[in-house]
């Protein structure tokens, strides 16, 4: 346990700091440096995408398509390669030794795996949230302004914009606007959880990637999070690992079914729940096995 947690905090780290890493700031005038003049960027296509961690194979041959301006749920008993999937998204899973991806992710027409990449910009443009939330140890300003300041240098105007902006979008500046310089971890766990998708909204991502937002947190902090989803998909593509169907059937409009490190099925949720065409598919979410 402990070491899963150690693990996941190197990750988020990584998320927001590595854009300090001097290898990743030298290669910044590739492949994913501006956006795209497209008017609903944000598509994810995955193309018979496979991925290992040393000899054992997670992930095999998955091609799926996530719309923008919607929101795709991976959905699938434990260990069937759902977080291994949404961490390829954004290369989050390439921190591991001895890791190996092979076919493409696109977003858009940009292949995230093309050599030259820019992880610190494809890290901006495809957001994380992790299952435990943890704010850095700084006040509630500077977590939401930490990315901003790395890669832009704003000015202190500009900066003040943003953070406004991005608590506004996560549903959380009426709660926080008059705390903003006090430590982000006096906030309540939901709250934190909101704090998190700030300060990935703080870089205007095109897609935003949760993994089990809410399942550590209560009823009503969970409903806040399933309608702040609904708000955001507005504008973003969401992308959410869930283990709660009834979760995946309330906020997603494409469920995607996972098995083994294969994709089952993948289809309009209310298809993949009323009538699916896989009898896994079937036997999963009427609880016969999971
Ligand atoms: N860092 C890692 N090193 C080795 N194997 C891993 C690692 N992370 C996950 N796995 C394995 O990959 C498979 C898929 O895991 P994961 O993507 O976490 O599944 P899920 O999110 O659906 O529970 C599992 O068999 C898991 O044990
Ligand atoms: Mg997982």
């Amino acid at each position: 346990m402990r070491e899963t947690e150690r693990g996941t905090r190197n990750e988020e780290a990584a998320t927001a700091r590595v854009g300090t890493e001097p290898e990743a700031r030298a290669s910044s005038s590739s492949v994913l440096g501006p956006r795209p003049a497209s008017p609903h960027p944000g598509t994810v296509h995955s193309e018979k995408f496979s991925f290992w961690y040393g000899p054992k194979q997670a992930l095999h041959d998955i091609t799926l398509t996530m719309p923008a301006r919607s929101i795709t749920a991976l959905i699938g008993p434990s260990g069937c390669g759902k977080s291994t999937f949404l961490r390829s998204i954004n290369r989050l899973n390439a921190l591991i030794i001895g890791a190996r991806a092979e076919g493409r992710i696109r977003l858009d027409e940009e292949d995230i795996y093309a050599p030259g990449t820019d992880v610190v910009a494809l890290r901006q443009r495809v957001g994380m949230v992790f299952q435990r939330w943890n704010p850095f140890p700084k006040s509630i300003y500077d977590n939401v302004a930490y990315g901003p300041r790395i890669n832009d240098s704003p000015s202190r105007a500009a900066l003040d914009e943003i953070v406004e902006t991005s608590l506004r979008r996560a549903a959380l500046w009426d709660e926080v606007k008059d705390r903003l310089r006090q430590s982000a971890l006096r906030l309540s766990g939901g709250q934190q959880q909101r704090l998190c998708i700030a300060r990935a909204l703080a870089n205007e991502p095109e897609v935003l990637l949760l993994d089990e937002p809410a399942s550590a947190l209560d009823p009503i902090a969970t409903q806040r999070i399933e309608e702040l989803l609904y708000e955001l998909k507005q504008e973003l593509t969401v992308v959410i690992v869930t283990h709660n169907l009834q979760q995946a059937a309330r906020v997603s409009d494409y469920t995607a079914f996972f098995y083994l490190g294969r994709l089952v099925e993948a289809d309009a949720t209310n298809q993949i729940f009323t009538n699916p065409r896989e009898d896994q598919t079937d036997a999963y979410i009427t609880g016969r096995f999971g």
